[in-house]
């Protein structure tokens, strides 16, 4: 039974991408690491991912469904879903550093540090016209740099394409993509936008205005769970036919 129990755990964390660590709170405010704006949403829904997962900004923009301690209590049973906004250095892998009010709706604050799992899902983005493109502040033709906002999904990489040569960007730790160009980007060129689905989006741009926002029409496909639910229902069949 121990056997089952322990084979099923690891099949049911490996067909999902379930992490487990601490889940514990900050006073959040949507900005951090990231580089997002500040948000006066409410509930504010968001994240500071751990140290050993923060992989170079990667997860930044993604959401996370988080189930806490008390599936049995009416007030916390369910779980929660948060946009990664921020790194917490002190955490260890697994733990995510969340805002109030998402902790609230796991446990009682007073818990203060609580068993979680969770998962990477696709962010809701239904009423969004598409994702943006912003410049950070203090950008120019001459060092660009760009970050993605609203994505459904993760960003692999952005591109853009300057008198007839892609580039790709660098990538920073505060999630934003860079490059210098010594002789300027051009007056009108094309930014390449690819999900870590590897679909690929282009949008141009006409001039460059630092600390602006433009807004696409586009948005990244829906993640299928449709194989994983699949995988997820013959390996049931078969620990229940067989242990
Ligand atoms: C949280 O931060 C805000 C400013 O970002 C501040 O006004 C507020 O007092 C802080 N709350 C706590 C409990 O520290
Ligand atoms: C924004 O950019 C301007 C011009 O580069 C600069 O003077 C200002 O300090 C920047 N503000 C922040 C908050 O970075
Ligand atoms: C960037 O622009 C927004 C408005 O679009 C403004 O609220 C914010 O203060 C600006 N940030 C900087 C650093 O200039």
């Amino acid at each position: 039974m121990i056997l089952k129990l322990f084979l099923f755990v690891i099949l049911f964390s490996q067909l999902f991408c379930l992490f487990t660590g601490d889940g514990t709170f900050y006073n959040a405010t949507g900005g951090g690491t990231c580089s997002f704006d500040e948000s006066n949403a409410n509930p504010l829904l968001v994240a500071a991912l751990n140290q050993p997962d923060w992989d170079g900004s990667n997860n930044c923009g993604r959401c996370a469904k988080i189930w806490g301690p008390y599936p049995d209590n009416p007030s916390y049973k369910n779980p929660v879903t948060v946009q990664i906004v921020d790194k917490c250095p002190e955490c260890l892998s697994g733990d995510l550093d969340l805002s109030e009010d998402a902790f609230a709706m796991l446990a009682p604050m007073g818990d203060g540090r609580i068993d979680i799992s969770w998962e990477y899902v696709d962010c809701d983005v239904s009423g969004l016209p598409g994702f943006q493109i912003h410049t950070k502040n203090g950008s120019n033709e001459w060092w660009v740099a760009f970050q993605v906002r609203d994505s459904r999904i993760g960003i692999n990489m952005i591109s853009v394409k300057s008198n007839g040569v892609w580039y790709d960007l660098s990538r920073t730790d505060y999630n934003y993509f860079i490059k210098s160009f010594s002789s300027g980007v051009g007056t009108q060129f094309v930014v390449r936008v690819e999900g870590i689905n590897n679909e690929k989006f282009d949008y141009t741009i006409n001039s460059y205005i630092a600390n602006y926002t433009f807004q696409t029409s586009y948005q990244f496909d829906a993640s299928s769970a449709s194989i994983n639910s699949i995988l997820f229902g013959m390996a049931l069949l078969f620990f229940f036919l067989f242990f």
